[in-house]
C-alpha cells in the first residue's frame, strides 16, 4: 500500500473517532431547587428500581423541597436517614441482567462527558430492525430502555422524554456534588476579601513610600 494511501486511512480513522465523541449531546443542567426535586422524583419513578445510590438520603429529598407525604411513601418503614437502596436484589439484577446495576450517586461525574454522558447514554436507545434495542452511545449495554425512548409515538413524546433525561440528569449530577452552590459562594466571598486586601496593601505601599521619598 502507498505511503499516501496509508496516511489517507489513518486520516479517516481518526475522523470517525472524532465522530463518535461528537455524539454526546450537550446539555446545560438545572440547579434550582424545584427543577431538583423534579429530577429527584424522575429518578424515583423509573430508575430506583434497579439502581442504589447510597450516598443520597431520603431526608436529601426532603432539602431539595419535595412534599414529605410524597417522601414518607417512598421510604415506608425505613427511617430518613435510609439511603435510597436499589429495590431488585443484587441476585435478582445478576439473574436478570447478568450484573448489578452500578450506584449512582457519583456516576454523573464518573464517565467521560459528565452529565453530557449520561444524557445522551438514556435517550441514545433507538429499535433496531430486528425489532431489539440498540444504544449509540453504550452499544452493549444491558440495561433496558428506562425512559423508553426508543419507541416513542412523536416528536412531543420525544420532546417530554428528553425533558425528563435532563432533569433526573440535573438530578444526578446535583447528588455527585450537592455542595456546588456553597462552593460558589465561598468563591464570591473570597474574590471580595482578595479586593479588599489589595485595596489595603496599595494604601499602605503608597503611604511606605511617601515616607521615603
Ligand atoms: C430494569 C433495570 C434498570 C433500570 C430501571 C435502570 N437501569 Fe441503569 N443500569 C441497569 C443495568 C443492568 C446497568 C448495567 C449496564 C451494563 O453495564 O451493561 C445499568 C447501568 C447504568 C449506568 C452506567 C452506564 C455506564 O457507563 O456504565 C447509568 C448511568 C444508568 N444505568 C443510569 C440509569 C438511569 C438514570 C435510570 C433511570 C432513568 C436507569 N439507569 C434505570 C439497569 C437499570
Amino acid at each position: 500500500m502507498s505511503t499516501l494511501l496509508k496516511i489517507m486511512l489513518l486520516g479517516c480513522l481518526s475522523i470517525s473517532a472524532f465522530a463518535e465523541e461528537a455524539k454526546l449531546e450537550n446539555i446545560q443542567v438545572a440547579t434550582d431547587k424545584p427543577a431538583l426535586a423534579r429530577g429527584a422524583e424522575d429518578w424515583m419513578n423509573n430508575c430506583h428500581t434497579c439502581h442504589t445510590m447510597k450516598y443520597v438520603k431520603y431526608s436529601d429529598l426532603l432539602s431539595l423541597g419535595i412534599d414529605k407525604a410524597k417522601v414518607d411513601g417512598w421510604r415506608g418503614e425505613a427511617s430518613v436517614d435510609t439511603p435510597l437502596i436499589a429495590q431488585m436484589s443484587d441476585a435478582d439484577a445478576m439473574a436478570t441482567f447478568a450484573r448489578v446495576p452500578p450506584d449512582l450517586s457519583l456516576m454523573a461525574q464518573a464517565r467521560d462527558g459528565g452529565p453530557n454522558y449520561m444524557y445522551s447514554y438514556l435517550i441514545g436507545y433507538y429499535l433496531k430492525p430486528d425489532g431489539t434495542t440498540g444504544n449509540h452511545i453504550f452499544p452493549e449495554t444491558k440495561m433496558p430502555d428506562p425512559l423508553g425512548i426508543s419507541s416513542v409515538a412523536g416528536a412531543a413524546q420525544r420532546t417530554e422524554m428528553q425533558n425528563t433525561a435532563k432533569s433526573i440528569t440535573s438530578f444526578l449530577t446535583w447528588a455527585a456534588d450537592p455542595h456546588t452552590t456553597d462552593r460558589t459562594r465561598l468563591g464570591y466571598y473570597v474574590i471580595g476579601y482578595l479586593i479588599v486586601l489589595s485595596g489595603l496593601l496599595y494604601v499602605v505601599k503608597k503611604q511606605i513610600w511617601s515616607r521615603l521619598k
